[in-house]
């Protein structure tokens, strides 16, 4: 028996609260004064997804969310070169590089990074220069993880979402190929984080994959904020993933 306690850390995806916010332009609901609030409620890090069309999380919300919260950035982007020079002049704790479509609603799939090594690979080293912590959002599959260590990026985020959509048995299959995938991650030295989709009710099974040290959660846990409270829904996640922890 392993008495090893592993450590699972939360991040809060802090988007749609800007969402809100942007609904009638004006300065309420506050990202930054949401971000103090799950910092209060023990959350480990604050993700934020900068997109190009500003959507939901703007400029000023970077600098305020870096340098006003006291807790680590995990800024998500992606790999534009406007992007670089804007996380490069801020130098979050971390950068996930994720692919954008401007027309989707959400972050639709992993980025494809097989294909685009070597436009990835000058950006990576910025930012990895710049003392960013670097990730990229890739489905759960051994061609991605390849291409990725051999960028030599330190961390990979699988993307959760069609295991969260998925019923009955493909749900299985889903689950199975991120804990194989995680495995795969750990023997080419990645450390893996996950996130998309992410619920009370299917959070437990991703909680329990050994690999995984990170899962980022947004939609559900603002939606749910609306319900129960911001700190009651934020504790909810941290208890069901501690459960999850404690039985794997
Ligand atoms: N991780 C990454 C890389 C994301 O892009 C997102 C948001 O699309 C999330 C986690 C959080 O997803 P959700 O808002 O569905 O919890």
């Amino acid at each position: 028996l392993s008495m090893t306690i592993r450590r699972l850390r939360l991040g809060l995806n802090i988007d749609h609260v800007a969402t809100v916010r942007n609904a009638r332009g004006g300065a309420h609901p506050d990202p930054l004064r949401a971000a103090l609030l799950s910092k209060s409620a023990g959350v480990d890090s604050i993700t934020a997804h900068l997109r190009e069309d500003r959507r939901h999380i703007r400029d000023a919300d970077v600098a305020a969310l870096r340098n006003d919260v006291g807790l680590p950035l995990n800024l998500e982007m992606a790999p534009t070169s406007e992007m670089v020079a804007i996380a490069t002049k801020h130098s979050p704790h971390a950068v996930c590089l994720v692919p954008e479509n401007r027309e989707e609603i959400t972050t639709e799939g992993g980025l494809e990074v097989a294909g685009l090594q070597d436009r990835l690979r000058p950006m990576v080293k910025e930012l990895l220069a710049a003392g960013s912590r670097v990730s990229l959002f890739i489905e759960a599959d051994i061609a991605q993880l390849k291409a990725a260590a051999a960028l030599g990026v330190p961390v990979v985020e699988f993307h959760t979402g069609r295991y969260c959509e998925a019923k009955g048995a493909s749900r299985s299959l889903e689950l199975e190929r991120i804990r194989s995938s995680a495995k795969e991650a750990a023997l080419l030295g990645l450390e893996c984080h996950a996130g998309h989709g992410l619920a009370f009710d299917n959070v437990k099974p991703i909680a329990a994959i050994p690999e995984i040290v990170e899962l980022n959660i947004g939609h559900f846990l603002i939606g749910e904020a609306v319900f129960i409270g911001l700190k009651e829904a934020i504790s909810e996640m941290r208890r069901l993933m501690d459960e999850a922890i404690a039985v794997s």
